[in-house]
């Protein structure tokens, strides 16, 4: 089974893949579909595969979300060596990506990191930068795989890989959802049964939004209409934004690249989402 725990036992590994083309499979674990999608996507693109398994401590906020994330390393492993038992896994200590201090590096993201998660969530996208980098330090992939329902960490990261000329390809993966329209997320494994099954409604209103081709205004007042209807849900923004600079749309154009993103918390959970504007 090849899984590495250090960076050590990586090094040496990595190196018998010299002249490989390697694709890269960021994570931090409890892995679902829209992981496994990721792992596929990568197997048809490069020679050999490296999925990194790593709760990253300086992307959270705070601790009770940090401790609150779900590991189950064992089952991740087994479930990536049931996709294919070739494929690397590497799954550090918070010791050997952080050795010195567990401390996120601060970049400048142009604003991609003023709005949404980065305005609800101070320095997370210096935390996702932070071990995205190392990660790609320690596995030198020529791509690396992440998906849409993290779209604007996706943005930023498409950002920083081009600001500093790193020579990897970012591709982005279409989100995967649960049969009620749900975006995968590792953090669905957190909700009680019933909220989870009652979550569908966040896409099926995202969706009325985009195949309604409505206006902006019409947007935000049909999605606080239906937030009402679910009182559990705290809703934390409803934005129509321009894909490129991520900045709200002063109004909504099909012919134009925008999106519709919305946060919420429910049992402690906080669960994003977002759609094409086409
Ligand atoms: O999307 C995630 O799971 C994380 O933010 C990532 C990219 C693995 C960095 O910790």
């Amino acid at each position: 089974m090849p899984l590495y725990q250090n960076l050590e036992a990586l090094h040496r590994e990595r190196k018998k893949y010299l002249g490989n083309q390697c694709g890269l499979v960021p994570t931090m674990g409890a892995l679902h579909q829209g992981h496994f999608a990721l792992i596929e996507q990568a197997q048809v693109e490069n020679e050999s595969v490296w999925v990194t398994i790593f709760v990253n401590p300086t992307q959270f906020n705070n601790t009770s979300d940090l401790h609150a994330y779900p590991v189950c390393l064992k089952k991740d492993v087994e479930a990536i060596h049931k996709i294919n038992p070739a494929i690397n896994i590497f799954a550090p200590s918070v010791q050997d990506m952080y050795p010195k201090h567990v401390h996120a590096t601060s970049y400048a993201f142009n604003g991609l990191d003023t709005v949404m998660e980065g305005a609800d969530r101070p320095d997370h996208f210096n935390g996702v930068i932070t071990i995205v980098s190392k990660l790609f330090e320690a596995v030198h992939p020529h791509s690396a795989y992440f998906g849409e329902k993290d779209f604007q960490q996706l943005s930023i990261i498409k950002n920083w890989v081009k600001t500093a000329n790193i020579p990897i390809t970012i591709v982005p993966c279409p989100i995967v959802r649960e049969a009620n329209g749900l975006a995968m997320s590792s953090r669905n494994e957190l909700l009680t049964k019933t909220t989870r099954a009652e979550a569908g409604f966040i896409y099926k209103t995202l969706e009325h939004c985009a195949s309604n081709y409505m206006k902006k205004a019409a947007i935000y007042a049909h999605i606080a209409n239906v937030f009402a209807q679910h009182p559990t849900f705290t809703l934390h923004y409803a934005l129509c934004v321009d894909e490129t600079s991520l900045q709200e749309v002063t109004e909504v154009n099909p012919q134009e690249n925008q999106r519709l993103f919305v946060a919420t918390s429910v049992e402690g959970v906080r669960l994003i989402d977002n759609i094409a504007l086409k």
